[in-house]
């Protein structure tokens, strides 16, 4: 990709998109892998970074990873798993967050792990302490060294009695891939329930793991000497399908999403309804347009699963700059993933931000002096402007705000889209977007 994207606004995007495998699930279901005593095979793969990221991390512990260049599925053979040195891990972990999650699969299979400093969007502070803190409570021995931490289990891994103070998906995801295979039972409690955790339980299920989910947010599993490989197809990226939703909302166009699930997303559908979205469900995916007529404003509070999902509020914020009258949207899962409002503001839109919880429930950050509310004015209209992308759904959020806009934009920094969504450049062209890639910087 270039560095460069030229957007000349005012075009309703139209037609079709595909949706593949979430990319808050394919990569952890990679890591999985590592579990595993014969080889696994993972169907609906993405085209994205974090794939990358991972086969590269995957590889250098020695682990085969082969790709079928008609399906994109991948081969995932843990037979020759070995450690690597912490620059052959630096080279590969780039700016994601997953090799936190090789920890409890490595020490099973090799005894230790090195993990580098994590990177990851830049929407607050993402600490690792509670991944920590499961860690230590399954037995394992956690060294600081530089570039990152080392992690053993000299006396092996334990199951435990464990209580997460928020629902971490991440922390979730850690305990799930260490107990599996940690000598007698472990309970959580405030565990993290979202699709993604999910799937991933049905793929170490497969692979002969015993986990249940109790409807209290417990996990109980209990751990197995060995695990079989997996054959699984991903669930659809439902972060992905709401961001298109969204751009058809502000592009007052109709999209198509093949693979969006209901399932998943049924909080955002009752919230895209309340605004004036209109959608159609069917078997293969969901039709998404705007009906014509004013947006309507709302009060909308990020949350956990099944409440409405923060990664979906970055795209939907420029649809409520659009809406007739005052929007509240009260962030509760980040402390800072407002400041993609920034570029809105210099577009045109009217958005103030508050460090108050104005939702209906206080929420970790309420006494934290953090810009985690925002008050949105509207109907603005939209102006052309020059932006570089912040993060992953901040940027998809100024690329709809860009298309929708009256006038040309200039976007750098592109290339972060690469990382959660898939073929996005053909995908806009595809709904019509009036576009233009050059590697030329400004
Ligand atoms: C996952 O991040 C997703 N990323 C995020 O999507 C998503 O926003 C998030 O879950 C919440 O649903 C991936 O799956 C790769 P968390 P994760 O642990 O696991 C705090 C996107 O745009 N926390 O559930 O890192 C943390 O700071 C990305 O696709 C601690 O305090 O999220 C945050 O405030 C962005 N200590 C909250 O919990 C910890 O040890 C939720 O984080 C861990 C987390």
């Amino acid at each position: 990709m270039g560095n460069l994207l030229t957007i000349n606004g005012g075009k309703p995007l139209e037609g079709r998109v595909t949706v593949r495998g979430a990319k808050n699930l394919v990569p952890k279901a990679m890591v999985a892998s590592l579990l595993g005593s014969k080889p696994s095979v993972l169907r609906n793969v993405p085209e994205i970074r974090d794939v990358e990221i991972v086969t590269g991390l995957l590889s250098v512990h020695g682990v085969k990873v082969t790709k079928d260049p008609k399906t994109g599925d991948l081969g995932l053979d843990p037979a020759a798993t070995k450690s690597a040195t912490s620059s052959e891990i630096d080279a590969h972990a780039g700016d994601s967050r997953i090799p936190i999650l090789f920890c409890g699969p490595l020490m099973h299979s090799i005894g230790e792990a090195f993990i580098p400093d994590l990177g990851g969007c830049k929407i607050g502070d993402r600490p690792i302490d509670f991944h920590l803190t499961v860690l230590r409570s399954f037995g394992a021995v956690v060294e600081k060294r530089p570039g990152g931490i080392h992690i053993s289990a000299p006396k092996g891994l334990t199951g435990a009695k464990l209580e997460l103070p928020y629902p971490s998906v991440g922390a979730t995801e850690q305990v799930l891939l260490t107990a599996v295979k940690a000598e007698g039972i472990t309970e959580l409690k405030g565990a993290a329930v979202e699709p993604e955790i999910h799937d991933l339980i049905h793929i170490l299920q497969k692979m002969g793991a015993i986990i249940t989910v109790q409807t209290d947010r417990t996990i109980r599993i209990e751990g197995v000497d060995q695990l079989s490989g997996f054959n699984h197809r991903a669930i659809p990226d439902r972060n992905e399908s709401a961001s298109w939703a969204s751009a058809a909302l502000v592009t007052q166009g109709d999209i198509y999403v093949e693979g969006a699930m209901q399932r998943d997303l049924t909080a955002f559908l009752n919230t895209y309804r309340k605004i004036g979205g209109e959608f159609e469900v069917d078997d293969d995916g969901i039709r998404f347009w705007h009906a014509g007529g004013r947006l309507k404003p709302l009060v909308l509070e990020t949350n956990v699963h099944p409440g409405f999902m923060t990664d979906w509020q970055q795209p939907l914020v420029v649809a409520l700059t659009q809406a007739d009258g005052v929007s509240i949207v009260h962030e509760t899962v980040y402390e800072e993933r407002f400041g993609f409002t920034d570029a809105l503001v210099r577009m045109g839109a009217s958005i103030q931000l508050h460090r108050e919880c104005l939702g209906s429930v206080p929420c970790r950050f309420g006494q934290r002096n953090f810009l985690h509310s925002a008050v949105i004015s509207g109907p603005t209209e939209l102006r052309g402007a020059d932006f570089d992308i912040p993060d992953l759904r901040g940027g998809f959020s100024h690329l709809i705000a860009a298309l929708a806009a009256q006038g040309t934009s200039r976007a750098t920094g592109i290339e972060i889209i690469n990382r959660g969504y898939e073929k996005f450049m053909d995908k806009l062209i595809g709904l019509g977007a009036d576009v233009e890639l050059s590697s030329a910087g400004r």
